[in-house]
């Protein structure tokens, strides 16, 4: 019988420490409740088959030896992950991969970092590369910024990798490698979910204001004579003449004292006081650091109007995904709130479903699964 093996991944929300992950600040993101899995055969004749299930998905197939601009679209993930394992020598000799996702792709969700760790974990065990958890996430960071050209940092890859049931993982990036802890969540035993509005605006990861905010921060902490922005004190943002690295420094100091401020109030179970950090974040990613978007703000407001104890956008911005700790009761109501707001605007009727904390990373037993032919 061939060997396959198959790993399931989760997707990932962050609740809180956005945009935080390259300035050396911490984060608190939490696997969900919808993967992406990931089946691998071995190969022996230097090609890679993929097929999908994402709609319109075509077969693709590539050299092993794949280099970046070879491969784009959804593929470019599976290739950019071949070819960063290779490129930190770890060459494989072929492989069948099918990748199936219960992950919306470009809502916010990480649909990428569980699609490049599942490969990399899947390939790793398949051939016996002897890689730990945090290579992996090095092979998954790397195909993204390497490969498909997006700079970032480490936090999604840690998150699906490191999560567990009832849990966030609390990221610590000012250290090398980055630690992790995890954080227990007691809402639900409280009566309360966290539910994602999926707006299904553009989310723009790849499209250059990502790598423009990260530059700014970088230019902001050279100013200061800092390695990373997270280690500046409150007077950076006096220190600063220009407006836009202040107001950028601002959010970086502020969210690191939200992190901080959310940890101890999951930690007591002070759910208004958490509520009021997630929204008072998604304020600061507004008007400071200028990620948000329309679809995401009337998102937020209409958590809020209905019963929503807090709300924000979460991931890198520009569209995506937002969260919200409500009752279970008022989902219903949030979610027709949400479409009534979108409908003026004549925008697209977004999705919105209750996530829970779930586990990382894990091979599943092979039930027989089979790969396309
Ligand atoms: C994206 C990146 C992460 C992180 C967030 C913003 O999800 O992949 O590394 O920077 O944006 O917090």
């Amino acid at each position: 019988m061939t060997d396959v093996r198959r790993w399931d991944v989760p997707g990932r929300v962050n609740l809180i420490g956005e945009h935080l992950d390259y300035n050396g600040g911490p984060v608190l993101p939490m696997a969900i409740d919808r993967t992406v899995t990931v089946k691998a055969r071995a190969r022996d004749d230097g090609t890679v088959n993929v097929w999908s299930d994402l709609p319109g998905a075509a077969k693709v197939s590539f050299a092993v030896t794949v280099q970046p601009g070879e491969v784009d679209g959804w593929a470019a993930y599976v290739a950019g992950t071949v070819w960063s394992l290779a490129d930190r020598g770890h060459a494989i000799p072929g492989a069948d991969l099918v990748i199936e996702s219960r992950l919306p792709a470009g809502a916010g969700l990480s649909s990428s970092a569980a699609t490049t760790c599942g490969v990399a974990s899947a390939l790793d065990d398949l051939f016996s590369l002897g890689l730990g958890t945090d290579d992996v996430a090095l092979v998954a960071q790397h195909a993204e910024a390497g490969y498909v050209g997006a700079p970032v940092g480490l936090m999604d890859q840690l998150a699906v990798l490191h999560g567990a049931a009832e849990q966030a993982v609390l990221i610590d990036t000012a250290v090398t490698p980055h630690t992790t802890t995890p954080v227990a969540l007691g809402w639900e035993a409280d009566g309360l979910v966290l539910a994602v509005i999926a707006t299904g605006a553009h989310h723009a990861l790849a499209d250059g204001e990502y790598a423009a905010r990260r530059d700014e921060c970088e230019r902001a902490a050279a100013e200061l004579g800092l390695e990373r922005l997270a280690q500046a004190g409150l007077d950076a943002t006096v220190m600063l003449a220009d407006e836009t690295l202040k107001a950028r420094t601002r959010h970086v100091l502020t969210e690191t004292a939200r992190v901080r401020g959310a940890v101890t109030a999951i930690g007591r179970r002070a759910w208004p006081q958490l509520g009021t950090i997630l929204t008072a974040s998604h304020a600061s990613l507004r008007d400071d650091f200028e990620v948000s978007c329309p679809e995401l703000d009337v998102a937020v407001e209409a958590a809020l109007e209905a019963g929503a104890l807090g709300a924000r956008m979460t991931g890198g911005g520009f569209g995506g995904s937002a969260i919200a700790l409500v009752p279970p009761e008022k989902v219903q109501a949030l979610r027709e709130r949400v479409e009534v707001r979108y409908e003026q605007h004549q925008w697209k009727r977004p999705e919105v479903f209750v996530v829970h904390a779930s586990d990382g990373a894990h091979r599943v037993p092979d039930t027989g699964a089979r790969l396309g032919g």
